[in-house]
């Protein structure tokens, strides 16, 4: 099962899947990590794995249309079966979901349906709530709206910041996409409207 995995950050999802597709019984191997930023320390740790990568970023673009079409097609070189975004902070558009919709996966820090958008921890935090958590969701095009795959809690402690809450659900959030996304691999996604059933 082939994965293009999406990166605009630090890559530790990504690394996590790197971790886990090193074991044939994963069923999944990461096949071309892509990001909108060329400085992404997530591409070093892609290439010290000795996965392909591409940069397609938003400024090198006239409009976002041609960037998501640039996008869509960098994605296809690598002829996923399943696309994660791993802390990819862009929204893709409508070339890509019409290429990957129904198979692309976000994982979000937050119990969505609460907290969408870049901020989900900070936002938690400011709200107050003693649990917050983390969610797999199927992308579609909406801001973090798509259908929940699966969501794990992580209680909010009295003194946490931003940082502290956010490392914590970070940990959890790995293990959460890493289950998920071998479980795709292995016995497939069903949608069903709102309702996602997970093989494997
Ligand atoms: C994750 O918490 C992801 O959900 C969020 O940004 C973080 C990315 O971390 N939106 P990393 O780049 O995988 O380390």
């Amino acid at each position: 099962h082939r994965l293009v995995v999406l990166v605009s950050g630090a890559g530790s999802n990504l690394a996590a899947l790197l971790d886990a597709h090193a074991d044939p019984a994963y069923g999944a191997r990461v096949v071309g990590v892509v990001s909108d930023r060329p400085g992404a320390a997530a591409l070093d740790r892609a290439r010290a794995a000795g996965v392909p990568t591409a940069v397609v970023a938003l400024p090198d673009f006239p409009d976002r249309a041609s960037w998501d079409r640039a996008l869509t097609e960098a994605v296809a070189v690598f002829t996923p079966d399943t696309v994660v975004l791993a802390g990819f902070m862009k929204l893709v558009g409508a070339a890509f979901l019409d290429r990957f919709g129904g198979r692309t996966v976000n994982t979000h820090p937050a119990l969505l349906p609460a907290f969408p958008g870049a901020h989900g921890v900070r936002d938690a935090l400011a709200y107050g709530v003693k649990i917050s958590g983390c969610s797999v969701i199927v992308v579609d095009d909406g801001v973090d709206a798509g259908p929940i795959v699966a969501q794990e809690a992580v209680p909010v402690a009295d003194d946490d910041d931003e940082e502290t809450l956010h490392e914590r659900i970070k940990v959890v959030e790995r293990r959460l996409l890493v289950d998920v996304v071998g479980r795709i691999a292995r016995g497939g996604l069903r949608v069903e409207g709102r309702r996602v059933v997970l093989g494997g």
